[in-house]
């Protein structure tokens, strides 16, 4: 020990890393977040797993990591033998078949399958399904607000009765899932979402019958093709390659399970965004009641920015050497890209805190950047416009039933989302 004299100031605490991925980091990580960007940008952390990996938080930093061909997606990549064998978080993803799926590849198979995949997926086939998306968004509010009478006071859980059932029955009936085996679809789904990285008997048996299905399905359609996406998959021709049944399969699967709990987040953490900032809240409400949809618009890029579902980018793994915000990175280590991270950092988005549904500056990285840009954007854009507008305006005094902070966030690796968000709401006349 040294004796302190008047002349030498006490040197600084060495500042200590926050904890990460507790209870109360997934309740608000984003203290943490700003900690890990001012003293630590790319931060060696232990995940819950045990495994090491790099957590990247500022912007810059996080945009080159998405776009840098040298960090691998595919899990053989990885220093870590037991890793390898693709233990990336996606439960059931061992199954040889769920690997080639195009969030586990690179170029050029990835440049293949998503070729093939974007003649199948277009912005145009989600346009036409605009329609079909109102209905069914009408459709829960119809069930939510019959269980209490005209002008009553009415009570509902909008995770479990509106922001799950929506996007896994459009997602299904955007597949070409006929309407009788939906909720078995629902079921499957909930399974993943309550249990994703709890007991692992119930999630894989649950992934094995939806892989199932949608293999038979598949099976079934190549003779009866029809105006759904599962036919256009099997029709996708990039000249004269084709999907094969198993990577049909792959891609339906991955379809369902990448655009399933991230859109169920969305609107979620949105609402819960919301209900947080009553002023902009009301702004948007207004606007929505003069028939304008800009405010909408730039708002569902506001709140993917302010709070989106995917907290971090999925794996990437460093195939060489390499120096990333001035830090080195051995060859075979994962990097996280920690997307609600770079979000938030001032260094790009002015006032970063503060929600600004009209932010028009906001190249947010909430999808992802570079050749794995969510494939799924415009469909998320359309079922988050759809549910929060009509909720704001069916239900214009719609408020949180319970204190915010008995609210409980489901944080897992990669999705951060609530578990529960009871409601009161007067019932139109
Ligand atoms: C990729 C976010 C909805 C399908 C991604 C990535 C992100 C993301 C961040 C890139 C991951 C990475 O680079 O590691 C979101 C968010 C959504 C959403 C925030 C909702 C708000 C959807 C929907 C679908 C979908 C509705 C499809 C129905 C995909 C696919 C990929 C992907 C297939 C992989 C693309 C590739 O690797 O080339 N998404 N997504 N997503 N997303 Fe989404």
């Amino acid at each position: 020990m040294h004796e302190q004299t008047p002349d030498t100031p006490p040197a600084p605490p060495a500042p200590e890393a926050p904890a990460l991925f507790g209870w109360e980091f997934a309740t608000d990580p984003y203290p943490a977040y700003a900690w890990l960007r001012e003293h630590s940008p790319v931060h060696r952390a232990t995940l819950p797993s045990g495994v090491e990996a790099w957590l990247v938080t500022r912007y810059a930093d996080a945009r080159q990591a998405l776009a840098d061909q040298r960090l691998s997606k595919n899990p053989a990549h990885h220093a870590e033998p037991a890793h390898a064998k693709g233990k990336t978080g996606i439960p059931g993803e061992r199954k040889a078949e769920l690997m080639t799926h195009l969030l586990n590849i690179d170029p050029p198979d990835h440049t293949r399958l998503r070729r093939l995949v974007s003649k199948a997926f277009t912005p145009r086939r989600v346009a036409e399904f605009t329609p079909r998306v109102q209905e069914l968004t009408d459709h829960l509010i119809d069930r939510i607000v019959e269980k209490a009478g005209a002008g009553e006071k009415g009570e509902a859980d909008l995770i479990h009765e509106f922001a799950f059932p929506l996007p896994i029955y459009a997602i299904c009936e955007m597949l070409g899932v006929p309407r009788e085996d939906q909720d078995d679809f629902r079921d499957w789904a909930g399974m993943m979402i309550r249990h994703g990285g709890g007991p692992r008997g119930g999630v894989a048996r649950s992934v094995k019958r939806m892989r199932t299905y949608l293999g038979e399905l598949i099976h079934r359609k190549r003779d009866d093709l029809g105006n759904d996406l599962i036919s256009d998959l099997i029709r996708a021709s990039d000249h004269g390659d084709h999907l094969t049944e198993a990577e049909a399969t792959a891609m339906a699967f991955i379809l369902l399970f990448a655009g399933f709990e991230t859109t169920v987040n969305l609107i979620g953490n949105g609402l819960h965004s919301l209900f947080m900032n009553p002023g902009q809240r009301t702004l948007l409400q207004d606007s929505l009641a003069a028939g304008e949809t800009g405010l909408l618009e730039t708002g569902i890029e506001e709140l993917l920015r302010y709070d989106g579902p995917v907290e971090l980018a999925t794996w990437r793994f460093a195939t060489r050497p390499l120096t990333l915000g001035g830090q080195d990175i051995a060859a075979g280590d994962p990097v996280l890209v920690v997307l609600a991270a770079a979000d938030r950092d001032p260094a790009r988005f002015a006032d970063p805190d503060a929600l600004d549904l009209s932010r028009s500056d906001n190249q947010h990285l909430g999808y992802g950047h570079g050749i794995h840009y969510c494939l799924g954007a415009p469909l998320a854009r359309l079922e988050g416009q759809t549910a929060l507008a009509t909720l704001l305006k069916r239900l214009p005094d719609l408020e949180l039933a319970v204190p915010p902070t008995d609210l409980r966030w489901r944080g897992g690796l990669i999705m951060r989302g609530l578990r529960t968000l009871p409601v009161r709401f007067t019932v139109p006349n």
